[in-house]
């Protein structure tokens, strides 16, 4: 399904790559971008490198950045940062405080222009939608692990991004009760 947003060229800025391995495919998928992985993890980020030196990326791809969305300005040196054409994040907000949610989007306005996008991926609740069993039992177990993390309203994050400039553009139904939702700013 990403296919259609990614741009001819530039840079996708990638948070919360966790292991590394969606990058690499993503990387080998879209060969004329640079993908640009992130992780706050120290671990998470040797694995990143790994997974780009395994796949022989070294060339093509940068070292994993060292973001976490509530420290910001977010560490992206700047012959990146002018070229992001658009920011995607994998399973991060509901295995976070919702503060990082609203971190994310604040943030990402600032590194986002024109019709550049932000696509979030994972599980939601959705007021016009029955939520399935393996997503209620999942939110349970998030929160038993942190009271702060838990599957997120979808119609809450359209408000915070919202908020800080962007309009909710496409949900898009994913295999096991995900979504992907792309978000663009406001023109
Ligand atoms: C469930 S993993 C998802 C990893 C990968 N995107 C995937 O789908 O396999 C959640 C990731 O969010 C990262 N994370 C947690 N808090 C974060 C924060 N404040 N800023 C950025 N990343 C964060 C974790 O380090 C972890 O790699």
């Amino acid at each position: 399904m990403l296919t259609k947003y990614i741009p001819p060229k530039g840079v996708l800025l990638e948070i919360a790559s966790g292991s590394g391995e969606h990058g690499v495919f993503f990387q080998e998928s879209f060969p004329s971008i640079t993908w640009q992985t992130s992780d706050p993890e120290e671990s998470h980020r040797k694995s990143i490198s790994s997974w780009i030196d395994h796949h022989g990326l070294t060339s093509m791809m940068p070292d994993p950045l060292d973001i976490d969305v509530e420290k910001r300005p977010w560490p992206i040196p700047n012959q990146i940062r002018f070229l992001i054409k658009g920011i995607v994040c994998i399973n991060m907000i509901h295995i976070s405080p919702w503060n990082c949610t609203k971190a994310l989007f604040e943030e990402s306005k600032k590194i986002l222009k024109g019709n550049h996008f932000l696509m979030l991926y994972g599980p939601f609740f959705r007021f016009d939608k029955e939520t399935s069993e393996s997503n209620l039992v999942f939110d349970q177990s998030l929160k038993s692990q942190n009271l702060l993390w838990g599957i997120r309203q979808l119609e809450r994050v359209d408000e915070i991004a919202f908020e800080h400039g962007f309009e909710q553009e496409k949900i898009i139904e994913m295999p096991s009760n995900n979504l992907s939702v792309i978000y663009r700013l406001n023109s």
